[in-house]
């Protein structure tokens, strides 16, 4: 059995810590409210811009919406002015966040261009100038998520870490990879136990947790306070379940079964149904089925069924004809 690993945020105690991370399009009310359930400690929001928040757009409004049965949760925000940020922050915690996370890590152009994001690795006085300001601006914690650095020739996260710390971050994460590499390449735990050294705060690694084993792989990384969880939970919430078990007791827990994926997609379904009505609803989840359904056999076929239809019943009819299938395949 591996040593427990606690930590605080404020008055927040975690105790082997697993995340979820902030993924946009992905990690909307009620994907957080099942990961939740699944046993995440803290769940994060996509990121939202601090430029439409403080302009009170309402596409941006509903990405903060957060509710009781899914706390502790962290909302993540970005751009490039510490003003609009603290703004920002302080309209996310007016909305009841537990948690505000500064975004320092996103490395796709639309964001980089804005000089946000990923950018700020490349201008770390503004960098620390947005964090300074947001925690001036706000009661609730302020959290920090970055990368390595901008290029494998610039890698600065031990100096950012440090100063991030010094501007008064609560927490850092780090995705263990640069900027450069986008999400390509392999995140290089390596970098984790000389961050820490630097650093007093908790630090949550993220990169690459794929499975039970690897989560606890990466909690046991020395200097790993926490982990981070992102496109392993696509389809997959019971990782929290089946990666605390592995780490608790030693032993492998058995994957979900047929059911039990059937269950938890119908049930996501239901709640992004009555989460954002029809048919935005049905048709945004359209994402979500490849997860689940993931290596199940004859999968293709029903997929693509499944992507065209606007009929709430209908698709709950397939997908119960689709468990029948299964269950009778699978026993034979
Ligand atoms: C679809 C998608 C959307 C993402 N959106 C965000 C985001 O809004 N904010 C953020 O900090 N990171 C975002 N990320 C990065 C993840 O939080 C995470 O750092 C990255 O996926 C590496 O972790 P993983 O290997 O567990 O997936 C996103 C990743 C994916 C795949």
């Amino acid at each position: 059995m591996m040593l427990s690993k606690i930590f605080k945020i404020d008055n927040l105690e975690i105790k082997n810590g697993i995340f979820l991370a902030p993924m946009e399009g992905i990690t909307d009310l009620p994907f957080r409210i099942i990961c939740r359930r699944f046993g995440a400690d803290i769940v994060y929001t996509e990121f939202v811009a601090s430029e439409a928040l403080i302009r009170d757009v309402e596409k941006s409004k509903i990405k903060i919406r957060v509710i009781d049965q899914e706390r502790p949760v962290a909302v993540q925000i970005f751009g490039s002015d510490p003003y609009v940020m603290s703004e920002a922050a302080k309209i996310v915690e007016q909305a009841g966040a537990d948690i505000v996370d500064l975004n320092y890590g996103c490395w796709v152009k639309k964001v980089v261009s804005l000089n946000a994001g990923a950018a700020l690795l490349k201008n770390i006085p503004l960098m620390n100038a947005i964090t300074e300001a947001v925690v001036k601006a706000v009661k609730i914690p302020v959290t920090v998520k970055t990368r390595l650095g901008w290029d494998k020739n610039s890698i600065i996260i031990n100096e950012v870490a440090k100063m991030q710390e010094e501007c008064g971050a609560k927490a850092i994460t780090v995705h263990c990879r640069t900027r450069e590499m986008g999400m390509g390449g392999k995140a290089d735990w390596s970098y984790i136990p000389g961050i820490k050294k630097n650093i007093s705060i908790p630090l949550i690694l993220n990169g690459d947790i794929t499975s039970p084993e690897t989560a606890r792989l990466a909690l046991e990384v020395d200097g790993a306070d926490a982990i981070m969880i992102g496109r392993a939970v696509l389809g997959n919430p019971f990782i929290f379940r089946d990666a605390k078990k592995y780490i608790e007791t030693g032993y492998l827990p058995e994957k979900p079964n047929i059911n039990e994926r059937f269950d938890v997609l119908l049930e996501h379904l239901k709640l992004n149904v009555e989460d954002k009505g029809l048919p935005r609803g049905l048709v945004e989840f359209r994402k979500h089925y490849s997860g689940y359904l993931k290596g199940l056999h004859n999968t293709s076929h029903y997929r693509q069924k499944l992507v065209q239809m606007s009929n709430l019943n209908e698709v709950i009819e397939l997908l119960e004809q689709y468990r029948n299938y299964l269950n009778n395949y699978y026993k034979e």
